[in-house]
């Protein structure tokens, strides 16, 4: 009984620990997009071997990004101000986009996260029906170089506008909406997507068509920077909280148990006393009348049957 015991404690404390790790393993993860930007102009850069100017080359992402797709144009300043670039993938930018800070010559990057677009841009609250799809801009002085810092695109006359004609099914009764994530990761919702599927940007950006989250309708929403803090910051509170109560419940339970035992122990000592008692002093069995009972050695009256008076 004490070894049942002892199990049922290791039980406890076995699940105690993957309880723990489960914890842990929920904490947010550090997808940072403002480093996968860096490594994606990185190999979107690589795509270039001895480039012509206005022409999209298609890059490689590194094995452990599998699925997001690349690509990139060197351009020169003057005549993408001039002319746009009117089918650069998803994206289409008209004339009049100005650079910021001046450049001679200027690469467009392109991106497309895929199924990386929710760890990357995670959205409380929304779910992607497109892909995150990237347009940045950055010095073309030289090729090979690294963590460029960002042009600032913005445009002077119509919009740049992006195809989502693509969109996966959207559910009954919701609307689309575009989201566009500046270079902070703040996201800025729009009030719903563009006739024929298109959202517009006056900047350069992250973009993409979300729904409200069927299964999380958040109640009225505070700001989206403000609710992003929020979040995370309650999210913490209930870990703590969770693993508070958590611990309590579980010490109580492992009280009880340690409780248990200590009684399951007394018991068997009873048990042993009363076996001990049985063996010392066997009760001896006599026939009385028909049936067999029980009797002390010295007995005070004999048992009798009733037909015994009676007769
Ligand atoms: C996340 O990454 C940034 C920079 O890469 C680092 O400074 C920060 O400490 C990381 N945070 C966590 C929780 O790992
Ligand atoms: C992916 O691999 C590249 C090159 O091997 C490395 O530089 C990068 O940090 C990795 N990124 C992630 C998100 O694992
Ligand atoms: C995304 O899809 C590719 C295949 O298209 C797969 O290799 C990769 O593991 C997936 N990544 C994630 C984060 O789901
Ligand atoms: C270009 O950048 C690479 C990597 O940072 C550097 O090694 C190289 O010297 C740079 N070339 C020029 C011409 O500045």
């Amino acid at each position: 009984m004490g070894f049942l015991c002892f199990l049922q404690v290791l039980l406890f404390l076995s699940i105690c620990s993957s309880r723990l790790q489960k914890l842990s393993a929920q904490s947010p993860t550090n997808a940072s997009s403002s480093s996968l930007d860096a490594l994606l102009q990185d190999y979107s850069f690589r795509a270039f071997v001895r480039p012509r100017t206005g022409i999209l080359y298609d890059g490689t992402v590194p094995s452990n990004l599998s699925g997001i797709k690349v690509a990139a144009m060197r351009l020169r300043s003057g005549s993408f101000r001039k002319r746009g670039v009117t089918s650069f993938k998803e994206f289409s930018i008209p004339s009049g986009v100005i650079v910021k800070p001046y450049v001679t010559r200027l690469v467009l990057v392109y991106q497309n996260l895929a199924n990386y677009s929710h760890l990357y841009y995670p959205l409380p609250g929304y779910d992607y029906v497109a892909p995150v799809l990237g347009l940045l801009a950055y010095d073309a002085k030289n090729l090979s170089a690294i963590n460029l810092p960002e042009l600032d695109l913005r445009v002077s006359k119509d919009s740049i506008r992006i195809d989502f004609s693509d969109l996966e099914r959207i559910p009954q009764g919701s609307s689309a909406k575009c989201v566009r994530f500046d270079s902070q990761g703040l996201a800025t919702i729009s009030e719903s997507i563009q006739p024929g599927n298109t959202c517009e940007t006056e900047q350069q950006g992250h973009f993409s068509v979300v729904v409200k989250s069927v299964a999380s309708a958040p109640s009225p929403a505070p700001p989206e920077s403000e609710k992003r803090k929020k979040k995370s910051s309650d999210s913490r509170t209930w870990i703590i909280v969770g693993s508070v109560v958590g611990g309590l419940i579980l010490l109580g339970l492992l009280l009880f148990l340690v409780l248990r035992c200590r009684n399951y122990k007394k018991q068997e000592k009873l048990r042993e006393m009363e076996k001990a008692g049985e063996t010392g002093e066997a009760l001896r069995m006599t026939q009385v009348g028909e049936t067999r009972a029980p009797t002390a050695t010295t007995t005070r009256t004999q048992p009798m049957l009733e037909t015994e008076y009676a007769a």
